[in-house]
């Protein structure tokens, strides 16, 4: 997909499909209120083209609300669309990125390959374009690539009105969003493949591919270092599988990085589970290729780093194993010793998860960072707790988590901060090792996880991210695919950016 500026006058403009914002203005704040639609554009060609439409009623502006006009009056446009932004009171950045994607997927099966977008003076022009871009980009992607009858359906050419005051800080959003768009979607790619295509040793190459083409310093270890690192945590969970692991190390370091702080970033990388001998139910289990998803998330943050280059070094961690059952795997009873020394009892090879992060986590600060990052769709429990609509995130540092709800303002991803507190500590007291790797109890399920990826970071200022219900959606949106959806690369982006930014926070 392209995404160019251009500055022709909308009445003028020769496009397949004209794409036009639309809010609701009324203030009133009663349920019931009719609706006031007005178009967020002062193009009076436009205006006047949709005029009697708005008059109509048929069109309320809700979200993502969309409505067609063909050949629309005094315009040059073969098609117009209309899309709603919802009650202009309360309609964001974060609404302008969806109602994008709303267009893009709108246009994506009526074989329409080029369109132009009007945008809305609302918002700010930076943030306008960024997420401009990045809404166009993550609609674009459909997880078909295996249909033989896939249609190849892509749109093309993207122009996006800009003035020529604007012109410049329409540059630098677009930009920006399209690194971190892309960035999304080069992670829903790699968790798109399935078990078979997406070994932990293929996931290292795709890492290395990427490192090289965006002149990151990456290594990929097998078993062996695993062995020599002391990483009893990691490889329990390797050992059951005839794919060897892949510990993926990738380094961002720009050449005047201030000493601190270095930012670790580590993910779950299981490229398929199975629970291990702790089997799981054969119901959903094809999902369970999406378990590296965190893993993809920090490769493909470290894609958009490498571009946006902050001033901050980060190393990117990913643990990738695969879960299984064999004459070699691990047993629940069985006690092994983490890189960190301490012994964990496993009463469940299903949480695994915590298992590779344990180490993944440890290793981090072995090399240097000194706040951490985690990503990994490592509960059930989360979506028990959060449902499908937020993400669960930990931290034991206020400042930490500060650094990244201040991100989630620019990335506009919905995370629900949950408790990882002492009081928790007797859920993973095991009586013959220092901790066991589940719960007690079924309660606090997210949180138990969390206390025990505590163990491993200590006092290292860290955030957790716990992705499992809603890295892979079961249906799609008007502005997003089903499949993979690469949630949490674009708020680990701006966590780092976050870092770089903060005066006080560099040494
Ligand atoms: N990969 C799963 C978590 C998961 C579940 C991700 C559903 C996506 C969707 C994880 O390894 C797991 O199996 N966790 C167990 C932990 C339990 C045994 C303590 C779980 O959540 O049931
Ligand atoms: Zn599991
Ligand atoms: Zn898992």
């Amino acid at each position: 997909m392209n995404l160019e500026l251009q500055s022709t006058a909308s009445a003028n403009l020769e496009t397949e499909l004209l794409v036009v914002f639309a809010a609701d203005r009324n203030t009133s704040k009663e349920k019931d209120a009719t609706p006031e639609v007005d178009l967020l554009t002062p193009d009076e060609g436009v205006r006047q083209a949709v005029g009697w439409v708005l008059g109509s009623g048929e069109f309320k502006a809700k979200a993502n609300e969309t409505l067609l006009l063909h050949a629309p009056q005094g315009l040059k446009a073969a098609r117009l669309l209309l899309v709603g932004l919802g009650n202009l009171t309360k309609a964001s950045i974060h609404d302008l990125r969806k109602g994008v994607g709303t267009a893009i997927r709108f246009a994506k099966p009526r074989s329409i390959t080029c369109l132009a977008i009007l945008p809305p003076a609302n918002f700010g022009t930076a943030h306008t374009y960024r997420a401009i871009a990045e809404g166009a980009i993550v609609a674009d992607f459909d997880s078909d690539t295996y249909r033989t009858d896939r249609k190849d359906q892509s749109i093309s050419l993207v122009s996006i009105f800009v003035t020529e005051a604007d012109r410049k800080a329409a540059e630098a959003g677009l930009h920006e969003g399209t690194v971190v768009g892309e960035a999304q979607n080069f992670a829903r790619s790699l968790i798109n493949e399935p078990g078979n295509r997406m070994t932990p040793t293929m996931l290292g190459q795709k890492a290395l591919e990427m490192a090289r083409e965006f002149s990151l310093q990456c290594e990929v270890y097998g078993a062996e270092k695993l062995h020599e690192l002391k990483m009893g945590a990691f490889w329990s969970v390797a050992q059951g599988s005839d794919e060897p692991p892949a510990l993926i190390v990738m380094t961002y370091e720009p050449a005047d990085a201030p000493t601190g702080p270095v930012l670790g970033l580590v993910g779950k990388g299981i490229t398929f589970d199975t629970g291990g001998i702790s089997l799981k139910p054969a119901d959903n289990m094809e999902k369970m290729k999406y378990d590296m998803a965190g893993g993809a998330a920090m490769i493909a943050a470290m894609r958009a780093i490498a571009q946006l280059r902050p001033h901050v070094k980060v190393i990117g961690i990913v643990c990738a194993a695969e879960n299984m059952p064999s004459g070699k795997a691990q047993k629940p009873g069985d006690i092994q010793i983490a890189m960190s020394g301490k012994s964990i009892e496993v009463i469940n090879t299903d949480a695994e998860g915590r298992l590779v992060l344990a180490d993944g986590l440890f290793y981090a600060r072995q090399l240097g960072a000194t706040h951490l990052i985690d990503a990994a769709t490592l509960t059930g429990a989360v979506a028990i707790a959060l449902g499908q609509v937020n993400a669960g995130v930990f931290s034991n540092d206020d400042l930490a988590y500060e650094h990244f709800a201040r991100g989630l303002e620019t990335s506009g991803e919905k995370f629900w901060r949950l408790p990882v507190e002492d009081e928790y500590r007797d859920q993973i007291r095991s009586s013959i090792a220092d901790i066991q790797n589940t719960g007690l109890t079924r309660y606090g399920g997210a949180t138990n996880a969390a206390m025990f990826l505590r163990e491993f970071v200590d006092d290292t200022p860290w955030v957790h991210l716990d992705i499992a219900a809603l890295a892979w959606l079961d249906a799609e949106k008007p502005w997003i695919a089903k499949g993979p959806s690469g949630v949490a690369v674009r708020s680990i982006v701006e966590w780092v950016r976050s870092y770089a930014a903060d005066e006080s926070a560099l040494q």
